[in-house]
């Protein structure tokens, strides 16, 4: 497995956990970690909420490298928040892919895929403002009329960013259709960027594929990996030996999960009873008794009793 750098930061290996907004607690990126990515993102965080709560949420020296992803608009606001994130994180990256409502209103997010003559005012403050490597997250463009991302990255490049992650899809599409990785490919072709290719990746087979073919240089896990960390055990094992390695079985995936909310209880500093519960669905969600499971844990807030009913059903 060839070693990858972004800026002065070494990536193990070629695989990233995706910034998963909702999903990437310190718990679950640290079991990624442990599994085998070797590159982990936080959720972003609005450099508005930066700001107001003047530091980030928790994050541990074990799960560098650590990239937190930053997004905002306004020029003043992110120099404040790259300001206050530098001291926890090993790259920083700006989100220009987003295509939530709320953020496009505050003309942050994928809006800079509509208007990237305007790339230039966000990305400065926040370069200007840390000696970490900044990378950006984007789509392959606004809508199927304006598949932008090879002159958007190409901009990104001249402006010093040091790895771009491209979701294949565009912002209109949201998560309809399937991500383009051609697209992608191009991208890597045409700039000399460390590139990260994203979407719908979720077998090792397919990381193989794209990192075999040139496709991008890392390949970034998103949907494949809630509640299945175990995806990147799986696809380091296939990039180093060549050999697929099985699936967990559903006793062995509840094993998991239990190991996960022990390591929940031990390194959050706050339990948050919807994001257990969350993680519990998605780690059951072949499990034939997942139902039963859900019902008996509905109104149980401590994690004790939640991992007994897991083990014993
Ligand atoms: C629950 C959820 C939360 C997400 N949060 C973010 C986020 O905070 N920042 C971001 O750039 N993308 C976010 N995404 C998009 C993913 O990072 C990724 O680009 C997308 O899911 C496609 O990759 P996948 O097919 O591997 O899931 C989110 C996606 C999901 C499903």
């Amino acid at each position: 497995m060839s070693l990858t750098k972004i800026g002065n930061v070494k990536i193990e290996t070629p695989l990233a956990l995706a910034p998963l907004l909702g999903v990437n607690c310190t718990t679950f990126r640290l079991l990624c970690k442990k599994k085998g990515a070797g590159l982990i993102y936080s959720g972003m965080f609005d450099s508005d909420e930066i700001i107001r709560k003047n530091k980030c949420e928790k994050f541990l020296a074990e799960e560098s490298p650590l990239a937190i992803q930053i997004v905002g608009n306004n020029k003043e606001k992110l120099e404040q928040a790259t300001q206050i994130v530098d001291e926890y994180a090993n790259i920083i990256d700006i989100n220009l892919s987003c295509p939530m409502k709320e953020i496009l209103a505050k003309k942050s997010g994928a809006f800079f895929l509509k208007h990237p003559e305007q790339l230039k005012k966000i990305i400065k403050p926040v370069m200007n403002n840390t000696n970490k490597p900044i990378t950006a997250k984007i789509r392959t463009g606004w809508d199927s009329q304006n598949i932008n991302c090879v002159e958007v990255c190409k901009q990104l490049e001249d402006y010093g960013i040091s790895a771009v992650a491209i979701h294949g899809r565009t912002t209109k599409q949201r998560y309809s259709g399937k991500a383009d990785w051609e697209i992608i490919k191009q991208v890597k072709e045409k700039t000399n960027l460390t590139i990260i290719g994203n979407g719908d990746i979720t077998k090792p087979g397919q990381a193989k594929y794209y990192l075999e073919r040139n496709y991008c240089d890392i390949v970034m896990i998103g949907r494949g990996a809630m509640g299945n960390p175990d995806i990147f055990r799986r696809c380091k094992h296939l990039l180093e030996t060549g050999t697929n390695t099985l699936e967990l079985t559903e006793q062995e995936k509840k094993l998991e999960l239990i190991d996960f909310l022990k390591l929940y209880e031990q390194t959050e500093d706050k339990m948050r009873i919807g994001e257990i519960k969350d993680h519990i669905n998605w780690f059951l969600k072949s499990n034939r008794n997942k139902i039963n499971i859900l019902n008996k844990i509905k109104n149980m807030i401590e994690i004790e009793q939640i991992i007994d009913v897991i083990a014993n059903n």
